[in-house]
């Protein structure tokens, strides 16, 4: 069976920067309280209308092609991780991304799973290349969360971003070290829950048409969240996905030489981490320049980690993520 190797990764953030004190501007809040309750400082944000889910899922993946060395017309597999896709029911981003990188020979789907969509839909790919389905694949985890945001609601708007991360993962043949992240593992879990996180409108369950001009005056098609039981919830889970994690390929969590989370949250981030007695360092945290991007937040924190020098041959990396759903999961890389 070959094993299923990441060989590039990329990420790509809108350029405009939203910086805390302009939300001041916005909601009743200050820069201190974003920075000492979430630990973000400024995050980016599309300029309204002028780009898209599939934009920025487009900048991650050039990049991480271009670091891969693998041409578009390569790719058999494209998986887009996204809550926000272009448009409400359809088309999904993948094809319109496979049309505009010129991936010919790629099938492929959306995936719908919020902040926990990079890593589920890297434990798809993973699944389809070990067992020969697909032996060049994509992976993209991609929000632009300001189009569901509630630019009201002080809890929320400043928390979320836009953003995009992908990952190029290929077949290896075994006794072929192909150079990268070999996924060894790659897990998930949910329980179903309807008021953590939720759109309330604009789905099956509550359509939107003429005559819900009260309903969208109250921001019922935008993103409600429960944030305290969402953060008791964060915290739990991404402390024992990680132990689950460990446990799956052998080793004990400190065996780990990076765990990159979901940026969620500084303090839920460190919460788990001193839960666990692991080592603050050795932990991928940049939700302070780019916020809480969801389905981008894992590959965004992984792409930076490679770039950075962070990872190196023989490294085991852990990432996990959890959102709404509920949802979680969790992968181990190791590097070679
Ligand atoms: O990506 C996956 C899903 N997301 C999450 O899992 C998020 C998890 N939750 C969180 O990150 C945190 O719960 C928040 C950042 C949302 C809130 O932080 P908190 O420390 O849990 O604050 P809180 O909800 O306990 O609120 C404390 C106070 C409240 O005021 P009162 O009732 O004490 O007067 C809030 O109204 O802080 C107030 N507050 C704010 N104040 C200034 C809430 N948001 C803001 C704000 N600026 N932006």
């Amino acid at each position: 069976m070959p094993s299923a190797v990441i060989t590039g990764t990329g990420m790509c953030v809108p350029e405009r920067v939203v910086t805390n004190a302009e939300l001041e501007r916005l909601v009743d809040t200050s820069d201190a309280w974003i920075r000492t309750r979430t630990g973000i400082r400024e995050r980016r944000l599309v300029a309204p209308g002028e780009q898209a889910s599939t934009d920025l899922a487009e900048g991650a993946a050039r990049q991480a092609l271009a670091a891969a060395g693998v041409p578009a017309q390569a790719l058999d597999l494209i998986v887009v991780a996204t809550c926000t896709p272009d448009y409400p029911a359809m088309p999904a981003v993948a094809p319109l991304l496979a049309g505009r990188l010129g991936a010919e020979r790629a099938g492929g789907f959306d995936l719908s799973l919020a902040c926990t969509g990079f890593v589920a839909a890297l434990a798809t790919v993973q699944a389809f290349v070990r067992s020969g389905a697909a032996s060049t694949a994509l992976v993209v985890g991609v929000d632009v969360m300001s189009s569901i945001i509630d630019w009201s609601d002080r809890s929320t708007c400043v928390i979320f971003a836009d953003g995009a991360g992908a990952a190029v993962v290929r077949a290896s043949p075994a006794g072929d070290a192909l150079a990268g992240g070999e996924v060894l593992h790659a897990s998930l879990g949910m329980q179903g829950n309807e008021t953590a996180l939720v759109v309330p409108a604009g789905g099956s369950r509550r359509p939107l048409g003429a005559g819900d001009a009260a309903l969208l005056a109250r921001g019922d098609n935008r993103l409600r969240m429960a944030g305290q039981q969402t953060f008791r919830f964060a915290v739990t889970t991404m402390a024992a996905e990680i132990e689950r994690a460990a446990r799956a390929v052998g080793v004990s969590p400190a065996e780990f030489a990076l765990v990159v989370p979901h940026q969620v949250n500084e303090r839920i981030i460190a919460a788990a981490i001193e839960r666990l007695g692991y080592p603050r360092e050795r932990v991928v945290i940049d939700i302070d320049r780019w916020g809480n991007t969801c389905g981008g937040s894992v590959p965004i924190a992984l792409d930076e980690a490679v770039r950075g020098g962070r990872v190196q041959p023989g490294d085991l990396v852990c990432l996990v993520a959890f959102g709404a759903g509920l949802s979680w999961g969790s992968a181990v890389l190791r590097w070679r």
